[in-house]
């Protein structure tokens, strides 16, 4: 398949992106998904405001932003358990977005959007403080020092997510890399719109009420690595 155009090195350092956005070639079904539910979900492109409740067939209760949803297994059981709330996912590798789409075809569900590009195009484009939460689950580590600008959480990315959660809405981080749950703890008590409210000092040793393992948690318990889950909330 051909590269996107737009080369990502002309956009500022926290807005690249890094990563893959294809994998194996996609089975006939996952194709034809691609090609013809994706345009039906994806957000509209461009760079105009986007209208959240013009997403949605339905009027939405609250809306949820998943950034680097991966396969989709939670975003899609997220959709699943609360109907009358908007999710919009972004996930650029291509595999992913396919897998998700099989789940909201196989089972209905309405209240899914997806961006299969950059999270980092659409907050700009969503009036301030529409968001209820933001789910940033096991985001790439890249672990080497040199690599780690790389990473999706930056002061300037927390700001961004910030301009889009409403006051009480929270940012929920989880990651099985000490190093970047350090990172983003870091970053997030430097920033002035998020508060981490832990209760005790284990707090961020217990995942979130319902919570089941996303894929990239399952693989870091089978290779013996725990998780942090931290809850930053917008002040
Ligand atoms: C390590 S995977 C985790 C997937 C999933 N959240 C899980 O826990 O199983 C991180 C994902 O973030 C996606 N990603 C990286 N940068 C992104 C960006 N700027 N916007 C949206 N997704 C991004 C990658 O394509 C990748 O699928």
């Amino acid at each position: 398949m051909p590269r996107r155009s737009n080369p990502e090195s002309a956009r500022p350092a926290h807005r690249q992106l890094h990563g893959r956005a294809h994998g194996k070639k996609l089975r006939a079904y996952h194709a034809g998904l691609v090609e013809t539910l994706l345009p039906r979900l994806a957000l509209p492109g461009g760079h105009e405001p986007l209208d959240p409740a013009a997403l949605f067939d339905f009027p939405i209760r609250a809306l949820v932003v998943e950034i680097g949803f991966g396969g989709g297994e939670h975003l899609a059981d997220e959709a699943n358990a609360r109907a009358d709330t908007g999710f919009i996912g972004c996930e650029p590798f291509v595999n992913g977005v396919a897998k998700l789409l099989a789940r909201v075809e196989e089972e209905e569900l309405r209240n899914v959007r997806v961006h299969d590009r950059n999270a980092l195009d659409i907050l700009p484009r969503l009036p301030r403080g529409c968001v209820d939460r933001i789910d940033l689950l096991y985001p790439d580590p890249w672990p080497k020092a040199r690599h780690r600008k790389r990473r999706f959480v930056s002061m300037q990315a927390l700001a961004e997510m910030a301009g889009v959660l409403r006051p009480g809405g929270e940012l929920r981080f989880a990651t099985d890399i000490d190093d970047y749950a350090a990172w983003t703890l870091s970053r997030a008590q430097a920033s002035p719109f998020f508060e981490w409210r832990a209760e005790s000092a284990a707090d961020w040793m217990v995942p979130w009420a319902g919570w089941k393992p996303t894929r990239f948690e399952e693989r870091a318990r089978r290779e013996g690595r725990s998780s942090a889950y931290l809850t930053f909330v917008r002040v």
